[in-house]
């Protein structure tokens, strides 16, 4: 993948292109990428790149439909280039050299202007290509959340809470399948292991909306609230058909999930990974009551399910808007031996060799997710919405507005968007490891 780096650095040298003459005013938003070493636990310094000398980077609370000013400061040697995930941007300046956003050269700044829409809870983080350091990319720190506020935000609310998982000190080890995948050295919630940083802090009687989001380069989560259940209800920021109550989530890399947790039973309880090794590991915060004190307790939430169906509304006849023009996309990987890298495939291609569809504004597209591989893939679509039409060969379903979808493995997915965000697209599988090895694809406008 040279030819991505490269062109990252050849296009570096037009950021300053972004750069508005004259620009004494501050702007609304500053985001300085620096090293830092993050403090994950006694035990585990994390050497790593942040926004803002913090992990997760600062939270960013925009107005819907509000004009800001941004300004990027690069404090590294490498180029960089920040995404905004989940919003309507333009190409310029939505965060990916593949649509044409011109990266950050080492010691140099953009400023632009954004207007952030649609309303909900997105985030941001670096688009940058790690290949075999595991450091790099999305393995860093370079992550953040960003709320975008709309005139009638939905759910009445005590307090908000952000909770960001990640995993650190990625290696590569071997499969049974012969593939080479990440595995951590330490995972945490807003950059802590379970245990070291500051608990939540609660009321009895209190709602809690809770905004989680996970960063992880790689890997999928399942997380739960000893004692609780959550009342979800909006997922990738979007407000789901009706709110439901579950015991646990499930999130792939990039989702989010917002959630109502109502606080009725007083305690010091763990909110973390369902999985005890990954808890261990460190994912995990201490939810505290005001009053009680101990141990944080853990239990292991009932039912471990999680299907996008129950979110979505089913069983009824589901409008059709015009004609849905459908698009095949069969996911596979070719094998490179043992030991080696496999490369990833959309109908038999690996980016920059992937197709580049042309859409035509207005219309409706069916995207059918053929996801031939043993792996599950979380794939992406950049600066627009979709919604989930089918998952698992099961009947149709409506209402689940998304950016992220987890295709499982040996399954199909599909969903539905309406090309209404002309310029380049970039679509792709949020895995890190997998993005770098040609799982990327561009959609463009006619
Ligand atoms: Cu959050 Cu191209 O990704
Ligand atoms: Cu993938």
């Amino acid at each position: 993948m040279i030819s991505r780096r490269r062109f990252g650095q050849l296009s570096g040298l037009a950021a300053g292109s972004l750069l508005l003459p004259g620009a004494a005013a501050a702007a609304d938003v500053v985001l300085e990428i620096a090293p830092y070493t993050l403090e994950a636990s006694p035990k585990h310094a994390v050497r790593t790149v942040a926004y803002n000398g913090q992990v997760p980077g600062p939270l960013l609370r925009m107005r819907e439909g509000q004009t800001q000013t941004v300004e990027i400061r690069n404090g590294t040697s490498n180029a960089e280039v920040l995404h905004w995930h989940g919003l309507f941007l333009p190409p310029e300046i939505d965060g990916a050299m593949e649509e044409g956003t011109p990266m950050i050269a080492p010691g140099a700044s953009v400023r632009y202007t954004m207007t952030p829409e649609p309303t909900g809870f997105r985030w941001y983080h670096t688009h940058t290509f790690a290949g075999k350091d595991l450091s790099k990319g999305q393995f860093s720190g370079l992550h953040g959340f960003l709320l975008v506020e709309g005139r009638d935000d939905p759910g009445r609310y005590d307090r908000e809470v952000f909770l960001g998982l990640h995993d650190w000190g990625g290696h590569f080890q071997g499969g049974d399948d012969g593939f080479m995948s990440p595995v951590y050295d330490v995972s945490t919630i807003n950059g802590k292991a379970l245990g070291f940083g500051e608990p939540v802090r609660v009321k009895q009687g209190e709602r809690v909306r809770m905004h989680v989001l996970n960063s992880s380069p790689t890997e999928v989560h399942w997380i739960a609230l000893a004692g609780h259940s959550f009342e979800v209800i909006a997922l990738d920021g979007n407000a789901i058909p009706e709110a439901r109550t579950v015991g646990m989530l499930r999130l792939a890399p990039a989702e989010r999930v917002s959630a109502m947790v109502t606080m009725n039973n007083p305690g010091v309880w763990v909110l973390g990974e369902v999985r005890k090794h990954v808890q261990s590991a460190g994912m995990g915060i201490v939810v505290e009551y005001a009053g009680p004190t101990g141990k944080a307790l853990w239990t292991q939430p009932e039912s471990l399910t999680w299907s996008y169906r129950q979110f979505a509304k089913t069983g009824e006849k589901l409008p059709v808007e015009g004609d849905v023009v459908r698009m095949e996309l069969a996911f596979d990987a070719k094998f490179q031996g043992h030991g080696s890298e496999e490369e990833w495939r959309i109908n038999g291609k690996s980016y920059p060799h992937t197709d580049e569809p042309i859409l035509k504004a207005g219309q409706h597209y069916r995207l059918v997710m053929k996801n031939l591989s043993m792996d599950d893939h979380p794939m992406h679509l950049h600066r627009h919405t979709f919604e989930i039409r089918q998952v698992d060969g099961s009947a149709e379903i409506a209402g689940l507005k998304k950016d992220v979808v987890l295709v499982p493995a040996r399954t199909t997915a599909e969903v539905e968007f309406v090309a209404d965000h002309p310029g380049r697209t970039l679509f792709h599988c949020h895995q890190q490891d997998h993005m770098d090895r040609g799982f990327m694809m561009v959609f463009r406008y006619a």
